[in-house]
C-alpha cells in the first residue's frame, strides 16, 4: 500500500524519515525503488530543472505538470506538491482551488506550504477540506528577495522563539509534518522535542526526525555551488557530460553508428 500521511506521522520516534525531491517520472521511480518515504515535488524545480535563479518564477501550472509526471511513476512514497509563490497568500478560496488541483489533476497526496504563524489559519482551512499539509519553517526560499540571501535561522534567542511559535502554529493547524530549512542544529533539536509531528530537516543538522535533500544536489547535477550541508552521493553530472562527449566524438569520427 502507498504511504499515507498517517504513516509519516507514525514514524516519529521510530526511525528517521527519508525524503527527496523529484520532478519527473524517472527520478520518482528510482526514489520509490530506493524506499524513499516522502517524495517532494519542490518548487526548487525552478532552480534545478528550469534554470531560474530563484523559486519565485515557478507557477502552479509548472508544479502541476511536474507533479503529474512524478505520480505517473506510482511511487510508494507519499507525493507532496510545493505550493509556489504567491498562491499561499491569495484569497483562501483561490488557495483551496490551487491545492485541490494538485490532488485532483496531478495526483499528489498532500501539499507543502511555506510559512508559520502567518499561514496557520489557511493551513487549517485546507485540512478541514481534506487536503493534507506539510509545513515549512526556517529559511523560506519564496521570500528570498526579502531575506537577501541564504543563511542559518535560529541562532539567536529571538529567532528561536519565532521559529518555535511558527512550528507550533503550523502543527496546531493540523500539518502532518514540518520541514525545517537552514535551521541551527540545537534549535532544530528543540523544535523536534516540542513537536508531536515529525520535523524533517534540510541543512538543519542531525537531530531532526528525518531529512530531505534536493536530489540534484546529492546526485551532482546542480549547476554551480551546492549548499555546504549537502553530501554528494554521486557525480551524475560528470558521467552524463562524459557520455555526451564520447557520443559526439564517435559521431564526428564516424565510429557511431
Ligand atoms: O523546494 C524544495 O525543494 C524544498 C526543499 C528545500 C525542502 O522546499
Amino acid at each position: 500500500m502507498n504511504t499515507t500521511t498517517q504513516t509519516i506521522r507514525a514514524l516519529k520516534g521510530k526511525r528517521p524519515l527519508v525524503s527527496l525531491t523529484a520532478y519527473d517520472f524517472t527520478t520518482a521511480r528510482l526514489a520509490s525503488q530506493a524506499g524513499v518515504d516522502l517524495i517532494l515535488v519542490g518548487d526548487s524545480l525552478g532552480t534545478t530543472v528550469l534554470g531560474y535563479e530563484t523559486t519565485v518564477p515557478v507557477t502552479l501550472e509548472m508544479m502541476l505538470h511536474h507533479t503529474a509526471a512524478v505520480t505517473r511513476a506510482r511511487p510508494e512514497g507519499l507525493v507532496v506538491t510545493d505550493i509556489p509563490f504567491p498562491e499561499a497568500h491569495r484569497d483562501p478560496g483561490e488557495l483551496l482551488d490551487a491545492c485541490s488541483r494538485c490532488l485532483q489533476e496531478a495526483g499528489a497526496q498532500a501539499v507543502k506550504i511555506e510559512g508559520g504563524v502567518g499561514v496557520a489559519e489557511r493551513i487549517s482551512r485546507l485540512i478541514a477540506a481534506g487536503i493534507p499539509v506539510l509545513g515549512h519553517v526556517g529559511l523560506l526560499p519564496q521570500r528570498i528577495h526579502e531575506l537577501g540571501g541564504y543563511r542559518k535561522f535560529g541562532k539567536t534567542a529571538e529567532e528561536r522563539e519565532t521559529l518555535l511559535a511558527d512550528a507550533l502554529a503550523v502543527e496546531q493547524a493540523g500539518a502532518f509534518a514540518i520541514v525545517a530549512e537552514m535551521v541551527d542544529a540545537d534549535c532544530a533539536r528543540d523544535l523536534r522535542d516540542a513537536l508531536k509531528v515529525p520535523l524533517i530537516g534540510i541543512g538543519a543538522g542531525p537531530h531532526c526526525d528525518g531529512q530531505v535533500l534536493v536530489s540534484h544536489d546529492l546526485l551532482g547535477l546542480t549547476a554551480g555551488k551546492t549548499p555546504s550541508f549537502v553530501k554528494r552521493y554521486a557525480d551524475i553530472g560528470q558521467a552524463i557530460g562524459d557520455a555526451f562527449k564520447q557520443y559526439a566524438d564517435d559521431v564526428r569520427n564516424r565510429k557511431f553508428p
